[in-house]
């Protein structure tokens, strides 16, 4: 079942189309292909090709011809992002899909390479999440539109599979942190919130900064180094659209990440916790099984090194 190695050896030589190259994971795993010395690729932003419009993703494959294809783009931002725009994270990620499986199918595509989330997961399943209760329950209310359409753009390369035969993978990844994350407030996720918080209160010289909730709910934290490398594994070895987490398995508290932060930042005021002020789920965390079995392989960058390498990079873009 596993033929994966350790490397990217199935890339070699082909065509490879990454979308969302001007993200956050996108960027790195364009980089990372580059240097790996696949030297076909080709990264589309959107300012290049809108994927939600068929007929332009149609040209893009016209134009390019991909035999792999890396779909990364994504309507997608925090919690308070998804709550208010349901319909258009909806609406959004499956006419990507929808466009980019199409043209897929008509041009002969060896492999598809799906990143979904760990928020497709029931809101209910048993911790650590496992591949097998996807399809158990509902998702989170807080996240529904996006994680219906990420469910269905799941559902959709396993029909596609199955009648077309089209090669497929999919990955499940953890909350990612690492350089180029979006830090803008509403767009950025609890690593680079902190990040920020730590970093202004350590140059304001405040005695004191105020985290929300208790500090005790549990999540796991995914470098996007590392988030880019299991993609190209996954797309050098994987063959079947049967959902495999890309995580971690490393639960840490919210308090230990805001501690960690303030280290790494070198913020030596207080850390208080607004009991009143919500926290989200206690614990979320995936089962990292399938992804060693499978891939023979596993995200190698501790918590601490890969703050750090963020940290200097928020530090240095900051100017
Ligand atoms: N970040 C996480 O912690 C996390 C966790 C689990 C799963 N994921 C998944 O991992 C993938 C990468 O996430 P990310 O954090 O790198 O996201 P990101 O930084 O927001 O990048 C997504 C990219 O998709 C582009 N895009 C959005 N709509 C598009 C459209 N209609 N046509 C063409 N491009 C479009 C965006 O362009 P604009 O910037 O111009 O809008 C952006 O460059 C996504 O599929 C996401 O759902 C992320």
């Amino acid at each position: 079942m596993n033929n994966c190695i350790n490397d990217n050896s199935n890339l070699i030589g082909r065509r490879v189309l990454v979308t969302g190259a001007g993200g956050f994971l996108g960027s790195h795993v364009v980089d990372l292909l580059e240097q790996q010395g696949v030297k076909k690729v080709h990264g589309v932003m959107r300012s290049q090709c809108d994927l939600r419009d068929t007929s332009a993703v149609r040209e893009l494959f016209e134009a390019f011809d991909p035999e792999v294809v890396i779909h990364i783009a994504a309507a997608q931002g925090g919690v308070a992002w998804q709550q208010a725009n349901q319909c258009t994270a909806f609406l959004d990620n499956a006419a990507m899909m929808e466009a980019l499986v199409a043209a897929s199918i008509e041009k002969n595509v060896i492999r598809f390479v799906f990143t979904a989330s760990s928020i497709c997961y029931p809101a209910k399943a048993n911790i650590p999440y496992q591949e097998a209760a996807l399809w158990d329950g509902p998702p989170e209310p807080a996240h529904w539109g996006y994680a219906h359409a990420k469910r269905g753009g799941i559902a959709l390369l396993q029909s596609a599979h199955q009648q077309h035969g089209l090669g497929a993978s999919v990955v499940m990844p953890a909350n990612m942190y690492g350089p180029r994350a979006r830090f803008e407030p509403d767009r950025s996720n609890v690593v680079a919130a902190t990040i920020r918080r730590c970093v202004e209160a350590r140059d304001q010289g405040q005695d004191s900064i105020t985290c929300w909730g208790s500090g005790r709910a549990i999540r796991e934290f995914l470098y996007v180094m590392d988030a880019a490398e299991g993609v190209i594994r996954a797309a050098s070895c994987l063959e079947e659209p049967q959902p495999v987490n890309l995580g971690t398995g490393v639960e840490t508290t919210i308090s230990q990440l805001v501690e960690s932060v303030a280290e790494v930042v070198g913020f030596k005021g207080q850390i208080l916790w607004d009991t009143d002020r919500p926290e989200g789920a206690p614990r979320v965390c995936m089962d990292i099984t399938q992804l060693q079995k499978q891939l023979n392989w596993s995200p190698p960058t501790s918590l601490i090194e890969g703050l750090r390498a963020t940290v200097d990079w928020f530090e240095s873009s900051k100017g």
